[in-house]
């Protein structure tokens, strides 16, 4: 089974083929950074029109690299939502006309279960219940995978999501955008134990915060101009990675899990991927980290989620159109 995922939620248009749920023939993302770094952020209206002008573009390149053609295709999918609405539509028209056009089913995707789905690509094998931790630019969240499709949210951010408090606190420290692989890059030089920023809910649930950290690192800032940024970009880290991590294995215990996975884009942030897998071989765990291409947003993790969603509850209907403000579904 050929599926061709689309993935235009952000700022990112990518477009992957994947074999049977596990194999990605191709993947390609054309990222816009350039387009939207001098604004400091993603310009709504730019992204839309960039997807427009990419999206044939970059779904040829995947076709190409797996060596297919429309033909060989079983069915198409696209990121439905969560998501700016200019760009998802980009995506799922494209898909709607690509089914119509060849006849064949298409899929919606909600992205937070793309990339819960991110891991099955690289390790189909993992051994059930996971405990996964998925934290991006809008989302923070405990979940726990009972098996493919099945799963339950135990944990979510009451305020910021992780990935927009390092991009707050990037732009306090004047790094530009997108501020986590900013921050993970200047933060290799600082020391994490330099400043003593707060740890917030770190004893609460599986809930996060991360507004009132973000406020500790711009009140430091602005009584300490003078502290090298190298320590305020390490200290606020830890203080991300030691909160994300603790919550991951209070979750795993909770569930018995004897996995740990992360997905999201922060997941590719150094030091968290690192504390993870040591954590792992404390507990005698195994962890699952995504390379970092697959943590980001792309659209192989698309096709995957499709691959589980066609099979349990078949194809999507075709006058659905994006949802900005999806949620994570409870699928037990
Ligand atoms: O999953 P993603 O690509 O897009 C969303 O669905 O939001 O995540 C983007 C987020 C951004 O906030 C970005 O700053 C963060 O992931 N990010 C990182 C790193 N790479 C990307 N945060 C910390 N360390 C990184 N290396
Ligand atoms: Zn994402």
């Amino acid at each position: 089974m050929l599926i061709l995922g689309l993935e235009t939620s952000c700022d990112e248009t990518a477009a992957a083929v994947v074999e049977d749920g596990t194999r990605a023939r191709s993947s390609v993302v054309s990222s816009q950074i350039d387009l939207h770094a001098r604004f400091g952020g993603v310009v709504p209206e730019l992204a839309s029109r960039a997807h427009v002008e990419l999206i044939v573009p970059v779904v040829a390149s995947a076709l190409d690299d797996a060596s297919v053609g429309f033909d060989d295709l079983d069915a198409i999918a696209a990121t439905a939502g969560p998501g700016l609405i200019g760009a998802l539509l980009v995506g799922v028209s494209a898909a709607k006309g690509i089914a119509v056009a060849r006849d064949i089913p298409y899929v919606a995707v909600n992205h937070l279960e793309a990339h819960l789905y991110a891991s099955w690509l690289e390790a189909p094998d993992l051994a059930v219940p996971l405990a996964v931790l998925i934290v991006s630019g809008g989302h923070t969240l405990l979940v726990a995978v009972d098996a493919p499709g099945h799963y339950r949210v135990l944990g979510a951010t009451v305020d910021d999501a992780a990935g927009e408090a390092f991009d707050k606190v990037a732009r306090v420290l004047d790094l530009g955008y997108p501020g986590g692989p900013a921050i993970d890059r200047l933060a290799r030089t600082g020391a994490p134990d330099a400043i003593a920023f707060p740890r917030p809910m770190a004893d609460d649930g599986l809930d996060f915060s991360f507004s009132g950290l973000k406020t500790a690192v711009l009140n430091h800032r602005r009584h300490h101009p003078d502290t090298d940024p190298a320590d305020v970009a390490a200290s606020f880290q830890e203080a991300v990675v030691d909160v994300l991590s603790a919550k991951l294995i209070t979750a795993a215990d909770e569930l018995g899990a004897a996995t740990l996975v992360i997905g999201g884009g922060v997941a590719a942030n150094s030091r968290l991927r690192r504390r993870v897998a040591d954590l792992a071989d404390e507990t005698g765990r195994r962890a699952f980290l995504p390379p970092p291409e697959l943590c980001t947003d792309n659209a192989a993790m698309v096709a995957t989620a499709a691959f589980w969603q066609l099979r349990a509850s078949g194809p999507s209907p075709l006058d659905g159109g994006a949802q900005p403000n999806l949620r994570l579904p409870e699928r037990t």
